[in-house]
């Protein structure tokens, strides 16, 4: 042990368990004779449960993309949104504290306007004061770190605070990877699986395959780190990642600062990965140290140092190798609507004329939980020196995100906020704003108006910024966003064009430049953003929850199985694609996340019958049409247990639990389908639903709404405890009395059975943390 660096009482909450790390590991090691691994295996495998789980495998292949790995991460972070679910699904099972650190963050709740931060701030609490009450006194009671309003957004406060090269953790929002930036391992979840690690419970993960990307060179002049990503989604597509974890490694590692790593990790989520990840770095030690971390960032240099722990293996396999010069790269421009179509800045004027886009730009937004780094705001501040110094002024309106207090306090106090704002910029607060939808842009905005935005962000889905479908959001890093409010036009090419000046003389601007770390450290700012640092849990504290709240309702926990076959009633018939957001749609409905009975009035609302081709209608017994959730909701009161049938695929595109949580809420029971996508699946076995596959896919066409299903062998099934899968049969009873079996197929392991038996997975881990 006296190879391990050990750190002060202080840092070890924020230190990964390195000895205990290279422990499992070894044994790992051991058991694959020495194979080389990838970073990202090493990092997974030392935070495997048992070690010993995988001892009837010689060789990563016959893991990778095929096993599932029972992981103890080290951490979970929440955002304001996803918290609420979260928390309440973790309230049920009546523990006192949280198994690991955790942290939560208001970010996601906060409108942006031209106002600026102060007023847009004082209104965003006024609007969500119970849900913040709610998220602060959760922290007090169950020890859990409380980042309120205005303290920054997530990934920010988790980069400067708690990554760390080796940690394991897991976030509520699909932007977690942004720690990878720091060599971490940090993966985006639902609420049921942060409850997993805030109670000690296995976290199953199938284990990814791992994509690598040799950088070479090193990037100069207007290439960023942004560059590489908007580069790599055009190449791999939104689904090029489905699957991996991406493993960045290469000699062009070296010329790449720590937040410019998190926002490559950051925007993997762009490209479908399941997270990404960096081998440490001097600059990862550097950063280390200006956060105000250097005894952790000895530890990890220790540990690197004597074990090799936070780099790959020499000879480590990847399952696919993509190379990338970055003496080549050039700016690109990402979108609209879709973040994987790339164009290069010198092709932009081109492509805006073929694709008949807008050539005016209507306004451009740098910062962000992506691109709000101290390198990314002083590179930004040195463009708009020169053209301060030029005597050009923005033609639109510009606005800086700062991803955190700490952010926005060192660069007020190095004077970029000042160039910033003397020049027209609008500094919003320290939250998510714009880039989640929480954007004012007043009351002349025409919200159906073709507009063209540039963001430094990361996202650009449509109504993604605005709530207007028909803005354009085009990705590009901060530098390019700030020189083109110089232009306002599509056509501008800064890197080779010049403006004219009113003197008459052309203007170009020389490449930013800018610090990778402020030359007088990081200084904290307002206290009033701070939280206590490890915060003990006070079972005193009451969790404000008002019964007569429309956005927050406490969760009763769902009945458990009463040992008896399942019988149910078809309720509805689903016709072709139904993904989470038909199973529970977004936008409006978000405010009520943390209110499982109104969220639920959304239920399936999206979803065609294929009875009838309708949308958002389903059929009571006597014929009479309702709204599907209202349908359910009347079943639900008349204690009539319900089935949906639906085709392939159900439940894809994200892992959004009140898809899941809604219908069992309702009192569904199964949910029979020709397939699944697997997330969604899992999510219906966590909230104790039946997920079944037609073994014979032309079933489907047998069945109808108003059929009575019972299930045939489910007692001995469970009595089996699932051995990982099997047949169940269904007893289908037309409403004419025509009978008839079907086989269908369903994939719950031995814990999952336990989730049905209990309830839910959260009455299972309840009663087990009880014993
Ligand atoms: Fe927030 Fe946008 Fe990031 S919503 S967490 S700033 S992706």
């Amino acid at each position: 042990s006296d190879a391990f660096h050990h750190v002060p009482e202080i840092f070890k909450s924020r230190t990964p368990p390195y000895e205990k790390l290279i422990n499992n590991l070894s044994k790992v090691q051991r058991i694959l004779n020495n194979q080389p691994l990838t970073l990202a295996e090493k990092i997974l495998y030392s935070h495997l449960v048992e070690p010993e789980e995988i001892s009837g495998f010689h060789n990563v292949h016959d893991i990778r993309g095929k096993e599932y790995l029972k992981l103890n991460p080290d951490r979970v972070a929440m955002q304001d949104a996803s918290a609420q679910m979260a928390l309440l699904q973790f309230m049920t099972c009546g523990l006192p504290e949280t198994a690991v650190p955790a942290s939560i963050h208001c970010d996601h709740l906060i409108v942006g306007s031209e106002k600026g931060a102060e007023s847009d701030l004082k209104a965003s609490i006024s609007t969500n004061q119970e849900v913040f009450d709610f998220l602060k006194s959760c922290g007090e009671r169950y020890g859990i770190q409380f980042w309120g309003p205005g303290s920054g957004i997530i990934h920010q406060i988790v980069l400067e605070n708690f990554s760390v090269p080796g940690l394991m953790m897991l976030g509520t929002d699909s932007h977690t990877p942004n720690a990878g930036g720091l060599g971490a391992i940090a993966i985006g979840v639902g609420g049921a699986d942060a409850v997993d690690a805030l109670t000690g419970t296995p976290w199953e993960l199938k284990a990814p395959k791992i994509l690598g990307v040799k950088l070479t060179g090193h990037l100069s002049g207007w290439v960023s780190p942004k560059d590489i990503i908007t580069k790599l989604a055009g190449m791999l597509t939104v689904r090029g990642g489905t699957g991996f974890i991406v493993e960045y490694f290469g000699d062009g590692v070296e010329s790449l600062s720590c937040t410019g790593m998190a926002t490559i990790c950051n925007m993997g989520a762009e490209i479908g990965a399941t997270t990404s990840t960096f081998p440490m770095q001097d600059a990862h030690y550097r950063y280390l140290v200006s956060t105000n971390r250097e005894p952790i960032a000895k530890a990890a240099e220790s540990v690197n140092r004597n074990f090799k722990f936070l780099q790959a293996d020499e000879g480590a396999e990847y399952d696919q190798i993509i190379e990338l010069d970055l003496n080549t790269l050039e700016p690109s421009v990402n979108g609209p609507f879709t973040p994987d179509l790339s164009t290069p800045i010198s092709k932009l004027a081109e492509t805006t004329k073929e694709n008949k886009w807008p050539e005016t730009i209507s306004a451009g937004l740098i910062g962000s939980c992506t691109n709000s780094s101290y390198q990314d705001m002083s590179r930004a501040a040195s463009i708009i020196k020169q053209a301060e110094k030029a005597g050009l002024k923005p033609k639109i309106p510009f606005f800086v995100t700062p991803g955190s207090e700490q952010i926005r306090a060192t660069i007020e106090r190095d004077g970029l906020i000042d160039v910033f704002e003397r020049n027209g910029a609008v500094v919003l607060a320290n939250a998510c704003g714009p880039c989640i939808g929480q954007w004012d842009r007043g009351k002349d905005f025409d919200k159906k108006e073709t507009n063209v935005i540039l963001t430094s962000f990361n996202r650009n889905f449509r109504a993604r910024n605005d709530g207007n479908r028909n803005t354009m959001n085009f990705l590009t890093s901060p530098d390019i966003v700030t020189a083109m409010i110089y232009s306002g036009d599509m056509n501008f090419n800064p890197l080779t064009q010049s403006i004219k000046l009113e003197n008459g003389q052309d203007f170009k601007f020389d490449p930013p430049v800018g610090e990778e770390l402020p030359g007088k450290g990081f200084i904290p700012g307002r206290d009033r953003f701070y939280p206590e640092l490890a915060p003990k849990p006070k079972a005193d504290v009451p969790v404000s929850v008002s019964p007569k709240s429309e956005r927050l309702q406490l969760l009763e926990p769902f009945k458990p199985w009463d040992g008896k076959e399942l019988k149910a009633t078809v309720i509805l018939k689903v016709e072709g694609k139904c993904t989470t957001d038909h199973i529970s749609a977004a936008g409006a409905w978000l405010k009520y996340k943390g209110h499982l009975e109104n969220i639920a009035y959304n239920t399936l609302i999206g979803a065609q019958n294929k009875e009838t081709g309708e949308v958002n209608t389903a059929y009571d017994l006597d014929g009479k049409p309702y709204q599907i959730p209202e349908l359910m909701f009347k079943w639900k009161e008349e204690k009539r247990p319900w089935i949906v049938v639906a085709e392939h695929n159900y439940g894809e595109g994200s892992a959004r639990e009140h898809a899941a949580l809604q219908p069992r809420f309702l009192n569904g029971c199964i949910i029979l389908v020709k397939s699944f996508a697997r997330i969604h699946e899992t999510n219906l076995k966590k909230q104790g639903m039946l997920p079944l596959v037609f073994e014979n896919e032309a079933d489907y066409d047998k069945i109808g709404s108003h059929d009575e299903i019972t299930t045939k062998g489910l007692i001995e099934m469970v009595e089996k405890e699932g051995n990982n899968g099997g047949i169940l049969v269904l007893q289908v009873k037309k409403p004419n009395g025509e009978t008839f079996d079907i086989r269908c197929k369903h994939t719950m392991s031995k814990d999952q059975i336990g989730f049905f038996k209990a309830g839910s997975a959260i009455n299972f881990i309840g009663q087990s943390k009880k014993l």
